[in-house]
Parts: structure tokens; C-alpha cells; sequence
């Protein structure tokens, strides 16, 4: 067949090709190991040497031909689900992705994040420890009373009546004394239970973080220091803080901490309801009961802890008004931050 010839038929017989077993054919006929244009490709070395260049440019030019006239052909076939039956559509690996939803952290985990790493920063290591607690870890080895109203099931999700959903992340504190020795440093983080009524700054779960240090000689010069760095680095240097007192039952003495307004710089304006101050956290020094309860003594041993609300945090850096939007899932919500 010249070549002529066994073009127009390569044209012909893949143009005709309706379905990809007569294609596949096709292709075998020509492209195969004994296929027409292959076996023209072999038979250059057998050529005289001045027809070598002309026949091999030929055979190269209808082996390309066939190859493309396929490729199209196949093309089509796909798109018409003309054939097979059991036509699928063709995945490709190599395609790129669809730039669809790309998805980014929550907007809680990212404020976690920055606030494990401040303490980082500042030598705590993490910790942590059960949502399921024993009433012992959450309440009692915390020096919390029988009578405290958080011990009741309106405050508190009991799943037995000695195990309940974490109140709060102070339980992790107990937990790692009992396994370590001072000098410790720690933080613990996650989400903590209250039986509350929901509304836009009460929710039934939410996020804490603490922090607590341990060793010979703390004193609550440590605790206001280690307090202050955090505060300035989360909300700029110059932040002040002031320590109000207050009531823990595992702290002695207990305080609530206020930073002077990121907006009004303490002057007063709507973000801190005019008092120039927004209040940012618990603290103290761990009370001697707790210690007992380790197995420290102390006489020997004195610390510092301190606890804030992830979720707070969040709104007030972000001017967030409602403590449900954290977990509503909504993406019109979440895709601002
Ligand atoms: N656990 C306290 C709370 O949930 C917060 C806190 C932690 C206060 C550590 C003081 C020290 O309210």
C-alpha cells in the first residue's frame, strides 16, 4: 500500500470508529505491534540508504496521524456515550483540582493556636485530660465544698452521680500533680459542660485554657508578671492589667483580671461598656488544700493558676457578639475569620 493509500485508510477506518472496541481495533490494525504503520517504521533498516530519510519522514508523519486522529476520535467518544454500555466517564489523576471550598481552620481553633503558642513562648508545656471527669478531679480534689452550687445538676451534666461532664479545665491541673513533681509549668485547653440556659454570652459548651506553675518561692508578683506578658502579647504592649479580688475555692488568694480597653485604651467607649477596662480571666494562688490533695506539701511548695474563656477571648479580639455563632456552623459565620 503506498502511502497515499494507507493515509485515506487510516482517515477512514478511525473516522468510522463509533464505539471504542471498533477505535481499539483501529488502532491495532495500524499502531499495533504488527500494524501497518509499525511494520513500515521496521522496514526503514531494510530500505536502501538513499530512501531511508523520505520513508522514515513519511512512516513518522502517518504514525503521528494516527496517533492524533485516535486521541480526537477517543475525545469524542467520551462526550457522546456513544459505545459501550458500560461507558464511565473517564477519570484523569493528572487533571488539576477544581478550586472548589478550600476550608480553613475555625475561628476558635485559630485563636487557640495563638494563645498555646504565647504561653509556649513563655516555657508552659500542654497538658491534658478527659471531657468525662470524675466529680473528684472537677470538684472535690479542688477544694470545692459539698454544698457549692456548681456541684448541682443545674449547673453541672452528671453522667453518674461521681461522673459528670467537665465544668472547667482546672480538673487537668489535678490530674498532672499527681503524676509529676515540682518545679512544673503547664497549660491545659479544650471544651468544658455547663448546664447553663443558652443565650448570645451563656453557652452549654465552650472553651478554657489555664495556666499553672509550680515550685519552691512563687508569689503573686510571678502570677501578675506571666499574666501581663500573655495579655500585651495577645493585645499589644501596651496593655495594662489589674488584678480585682475575688473568690475560687482552689485559689488563695483569688482575683479577676481586667485589661485596660484595646479600643479606647481605658478612656471608655461601647466596647467596654464605658468602664475603660474589659475583664479577661480567674486567678490565684493554688489554694493549700489542693496540694494536700497531691500528696505536696504546702509548706514547701507554692503556686500560681489562672483561667480564661478561649471563646471570650475570641470575641473580644474579633468584636464578636454572640457566643453561639462559635458553634453554628454557619459559613457565612466562619468564613470571615
Ligand atoms: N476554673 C475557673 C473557672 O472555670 C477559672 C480559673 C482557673 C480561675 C484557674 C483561677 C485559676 O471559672
Amino acid at each position: 500500500m503506498d502511502a497515499e493509500s494507507l493515509e485515506k485508510s487510516i482517515r477512514d477506518d478511525i473516522g468510522k470508529a463509533d464505539s471504542f472496541e471498533t477505535l481499539e481495533q483501529a488502532r491495532i490494525k495500524y499502531l499495533g505491534r504488527k500494524g501497518l504503520v509499525t511494520s513500515l517504521l521496521k522496514n526503514i533498516k531494510d530500505a536502501p540508504p538513499d530512501e531511508k530519510p523520505k520513508l522514515g519522514a513519511v512512516s513518522n508523519r502517518l504514525k503521528k496521524l494516527a496517533e492524533e486522529l485516535i486521541e480526537e476520535r477517543l475525545g469524542a467518544l467520551r462526550g457522546s456515550r456513544v459505545g459501550s454500555r458500560f461507558y464511565k466517564p473517564p477519570f484523569d489523576a493528572t487533571l488539576p483540582a477544581h478550586d472548589g471550598n478550600v476550608g480553613h481552620r475555625h475561628v476558635l481553633s485559630q485563636v487557640l493556636r495563638r494563645l498555646k503558642d504565647i504561653f509556649f513562648g513563655m516555657g508552659y508545656s500542654l497538658a491534658s485530660g478527659p471531657h468525662v471527669e470524675l466529680e473528684y478531679y472537677n470538684f472535690h480534689a479542688l477544694n470545692f465544698p459539698d454544698e457549692h452550687p456548681s456541684r448541682d445538676v443545674q449547673d453541672t451534666f452528671y453522667v453518674t452521680d461521681d461522673i459528670l461532664l467537665r465544668t472547667h479545665t482546672s480538673p487537668v491541673q489535678v490530674r498532672y500533680m499527681e503524676e509529676h513533681q515540682p518545679p512544673l509549668k503547664i497549660i491545659a485547653a479544650g471544651r468544658v459542660f455547663r448546664n447553663e440556659s443558652v443565650d448570645p454570652s451563656h453557652a452549654a459548651e465552650f472553651h478554657q485554657i489555664e495556666g499553672l506553675y509550680v515550685d519552691t518561692d512563687v508569689s503573686l508578683a510571678d502570677l501578675k508578671k506571666d499574666v501581663e506578658v500573655f495579655i500585651q502579647q495577645l493585645f499589644g504592649a501596651k496593655t495594662r492589667i489589674r488584678f480585682r479580688p475575688s473568690f475560687f475555692p482552689f485559689t488563695e488568694p483569688s482575683a479577676e483580671v481586667d485589661m485596660s480597653c484595646f479600643a479606647c485604651q481605658g478612656k471608655g467607649c461601647s466596647i467596654c461598656g464605658n468602664a475603660g477596662w474589659i475583664e479577661v480571666m480567674g486567678a490565684g494562688m493554688v489554694h493549700p488544700n489542693v496540694f494536700r490533695a497531691v500528696g505536696y506539701d504546702p509548706e514547701k511548695y507554692s503556686g500560681f493558676a489562672f483561667g480564661l474563656g478561649v471563646d471570650r477571648v475570641a470575641m473580644i479580639k474579633y468584636g464578636i457578639d454572640d457566643i453561639r455563632l462559635f458553634l453554628g456552623n454557619d459559613l457565612r459565620f466562619l468564613r470571615q475569620f
